[in-house]
């Protein structure tokens, strides 16, 4: 067991990143300035952006590690000035300030959108799936944001070397157990919304991550960051794609340059590869949308 804080613990992913790590026998303090409605476990209300104060909280929780995942989190919801200082601030004073605490193991959410895709300026992958490996072309301040919190960690990283362990996670479009069954999702449209119009999911590359297997994701890996190289981004994703045609067909539609690309994605394969999470941690991500919604279905007859 260990003594976890997570930043944004109130938040959508966090909600659920709290209650699956308590589950799994961890002491778990959320940290948030909003309210923790209906949470489980202990939680401190605070601004984070305030640097010292976010340091002396981290001091007192005693933590073993913290998983930052406290952010403006959706891309153009604030003027763009707005969205990257904030969200570099969140990381400097985070970050920075569980290096001064002492935690040993650090883990930040980071986002697919570092690659860039849905650039107005036209965006043409070398190859897909997409991994670890592939370049970082942010095109908006969130995007931009994101790269800067890894850029962060391995800052940190120069400065501590290996007495701190260090990860950043790419969450794929989160899937929170309530929106199986029709709760709205982070754009505001259902699940299913999401797969009758592709449109809806096209500007994400039809990703999608249940945010329970998230939950494993991050017990695995902070359970395995003394054993593997310090520093290292994971993409975290499920494995298909949220779409009812093959990739291979739908990507060129919304997106012009991908079609030679794309013709690697048959089946259900998804645009993200969770290749090395798989290969590095062991993890593997357990739910997918076809026997979600199928779940959902059986529960709505039951109470048909
Ligand atoms: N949800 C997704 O699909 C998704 C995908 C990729 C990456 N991410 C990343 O995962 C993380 C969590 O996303 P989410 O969907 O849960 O977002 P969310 O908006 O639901 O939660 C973010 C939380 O951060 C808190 N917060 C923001 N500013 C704060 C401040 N100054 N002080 C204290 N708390 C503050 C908010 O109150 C909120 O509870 C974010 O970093 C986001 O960028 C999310």
């Amino acid at each position: 067991m260990s003594r976890i804080v997570v930043t944004g613990g109130a938040g959508r992913l966090g909600r659920s990143l709290v209650a699956g790590l308590a589950e799994r026998g961890h002491e778990v303090v959320s940290f948030d300035r909003a309210p923790a409605e209906n949470l489980q476990v202990a939680h401190v209300s605070l601004d984070l952006t305030d640097a010292a104060a976010t340091a002396h909280a981290l001091t007192d929780a005693q933590a073993d590690a913290v998983i930052h995942l406290a952010a403006i989190a959706v891309p153009f919801s604030a003027p763009e000035d707005v969205i990257l200082r904030t969200n570099a601030a969140l990381a400097m004073s985070v970050l920075g300030g569980a290096v001064q605490a002492g935690i040993p193991k650090i883990v930040a959410a980071s986002s697919p959108t570092v690659i860039g895709y849905g650039a107005p300026t036209g965006w043409t992958p070398d190859r897909l799936p997409l991994d670890e490996v592939s370049p970082t072309l942010p095109w908006n301040a969130y995007a931009l944001s994101k790269l800067l919190i890894e850029q962060s960690i391995a800052m940190l990283q120069r400065q501590t070397g290996d007495a701190v362990r260090f990860a950043a996670f790419r969450p794929c479009y989160v899937i929170a157990p309530e929106e199986w069954g029709g709760a709205p999702t982070q754009q505001g449209h259902t699940v299913r919304e999401r797969l009758d119009d592709p449109a809806l999911s096209a500007p994400a590359l039809f990703n999608y991550v249940d945010a329970r297997d998230v939950a494993t994701f991050a017990d695995t890996l902070l359970a395995a960051l003394g054993d593997i190289p310090s520093g290292e981004v994971f993409f975290v994703g499920a494995d298909d794609a949220l779409a009812r045609e093959p990739l291979a067909d739908l990507l060129p539609r919304f997106h012009p340059g991908t079609a030679a690309a794309a013709a690697e994605l048959t089946g259900t394969t998804p645009a993200f590869s969770n290749a090395k999470a798989r290969a590095l941690l062991g993890w593997t991500p357990a739910h997918d949308w076809r026997t979600e919604l199928a779940a959902a279905d059986d529960r709505s007859d039951v109470h048909a």
